[in-house]
């Protein structure tokens, strides 16, 4: 169950070009955390969401913190990207629908962007064997911490390191056998991870949530069609940000 509490910046650091790291510290929220799940911050005057939720990169239940991994994109993040280590944040969460996870023999983890945070805690959770796509514009943030948990597959836009284009090609490229796909980036991706589970049924849980707004359910700007009869639109941030491959409309 979420709460709003206020949690102590214990690490906050940047990763690479706009993309910071920051370890905050709150028992009830590191408590109920399970993977895949994300967190809403408040600007510092209190009385304000920002307008877009982070996801849990990592969780650690016995030092009761959470790692946030997020990228600075407008003046939320900027002003919450100053703050520093001793500080306290407003935090409300755990929010939303984490993975489902399936010890199967053979998983493959695909990411993008700023997609990739929430699959840290999912590799380090998840049992079996495990191929790791990781897709990005240019600088690399996270992959070398991957590596201990499976065999990692870079891709890069401009080809600056590692595949030059999408995780997709590159997945093709492997022929693996695959039990379990996980997946978490910007839509267009998802879409076409999305249409290859379902070409070669495999199952697979995709991660929806850069089409968050507020992050609590209340402006409606994240509905998705799904194939639910009882409940055909779903907000991504309340019933998702994860669904199967199968039944939602990308
Ligand atoms: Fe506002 Fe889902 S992001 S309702």
């Amino acid at each position: 169950s979420k709460v709003k509490a206020s949690a102590k910046i214990k690490k906050h650091q940047t990763l690479g070009t706009d993309v910071y790291e920051m370890w905050i510290e709150n028992k009830a929220i590191a408590d109920n955390a399970k993977v895949g799940q994300f967190v809403a911050l408040y600007c510092r005057d209190g009385s304000r969401l920002l307008p877009r939720p982070i996801s849990i990169c990592e969780i650690n239940k016995a030092t009761h913190s959470i790692r946030l991994v997020y990228r600075v994109f407008g003046a939320g993040t900027q002003e919450v990207s100053c703050y520093v280590e001793g500080e306290l944040i407003d935090v409300l969460g755990p929010l939303g629908n984490g993975f489902d996870l399936k010890d199967n023999q053979v998983s493959v983890i695909m990411g993008g962007g700023i997609g990739i945070p929430p699959l840290l805690e999912l590799c380090k959770q998840l049992k079996g064997e495990k191929h790791i796509f990781l897709g990005y514009r240019d600088t690399l943030f996270l992959a070398d911490e991957f590596e201990q948990y499976g065999k990692v597959y870079v891709a890069t836009e401009d080809g600056n390191v590692g595949h030059k284009g999408n995780v997709m090609t590159l997945l093709k490229e492997q022929n693996l056998k695959i039990d379990q796909l996980y997946a978490c980036g910007p839509k267009g991706m998802l879409k076409a991870i999305q249409d290859y589970a379902l070409n070669n049924t495999i199952p697979a849980q995709l991660s929806v949530e850069e089409k968050m707004a507020c992050g609590i359910g209340a402006c409606l700007g994240c509905i998705c069609e799904t194939k639910d009869e009882t409940m055909k639109n779903k907000r991504v941030c309340k019933e998702g940000p994860v669904f199967l491959a199968e039944e939602v409309a990308l």
